[in-house]
């Protein structure tokens, strides 16, 4: 599989508000955005390091961004006034995609933007010819959870300490997965 290509959903319109909203590969120039998002969204968020790697492995890459709301002010800048929404890093493997990071900014949360990146992220996966989308959750991340239960995705595993917690402290790891020929858009669930 290739790198991110073509095939990700062209602008639309943001159906409750009316404004346009837009996938862009990241780049390094979005970092800054992008690590400023990250750091308000997680406890422990990615560093620039995890990022600028992703990227220069070629790894897809995305952000949604839309266009401000009347009197909004988007944060973080960016130099085309847009507001940063999300964004999501994938790696293809063989026959499947692992979705690494996800990410709304807490702002725009339950607003359905998730969904709408697993949406985008389940078309360009099987475009691709994955069969399935393969991701790590930790265990207390109850909204995260509960987002992929209600998409379709199903555990398959659990990695036990997988991720440092603060301090001497580990939290495991749910491994879950989404089969790309019976679950997301168009696939009947
Ligand atoms: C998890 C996350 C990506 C969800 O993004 P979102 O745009 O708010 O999610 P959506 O609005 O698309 O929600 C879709 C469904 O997921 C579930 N969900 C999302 N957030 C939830 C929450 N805080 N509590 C309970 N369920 C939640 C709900 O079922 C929701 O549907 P509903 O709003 O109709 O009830 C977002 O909270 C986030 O970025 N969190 C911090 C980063 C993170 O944990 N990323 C995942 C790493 S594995």
């Amino acid at each position: 599989m290739t790198a991110l290509a073509a095939p990700w959903p062209a602008a639309v319109a943001d159906p409750q508000r009316g404004r346009r909203v837009a996938f862009e590969p990241m780049t390094d120039a979005d970092l800054d955005a992008v690590c400023e998002v990250e750091k308000t969204a997680y406890a422990h968020p990615w560093s620039r390091r995890h990022f600028a790697d992703s990227l220069a492995s070629g790894h897809p890459a995305v952000m949604l961004l839309a266009e401000p709301l009347p009197g909004e002010v988007p944060h973080p800048k960016r130099g085309d006034g847009r507001v940063l929404l999300g964004y999501l890093v994938a790696m293809p493997g063989v026959d499947e995609v692992h979705l690494l990071n996800i990410t709304v900014a807490p702002a725009q949360q339950r607003q359905g933007w998730a969904r709408f990146m697993l949406d985008a992220l389940v078309l360009w996966s099987r475009g691709q010819g994955a069969q399935w989308l393969w991701l790590e959750v930790r265990a207390g991340n109850e909204p995260a959870r509960t987002l992929y239960t209600r998409y379709g995705f199903q555990q398959v595993g659990l990695r036990r300490g997988y991720y440092p917690a603060g301090g001497l402290q580990r939290e495991d790891a749910v491994v879950m997965s989404l089969d790309l020929a019976v679950r997301g858009p168009g696939g009947g669930v």
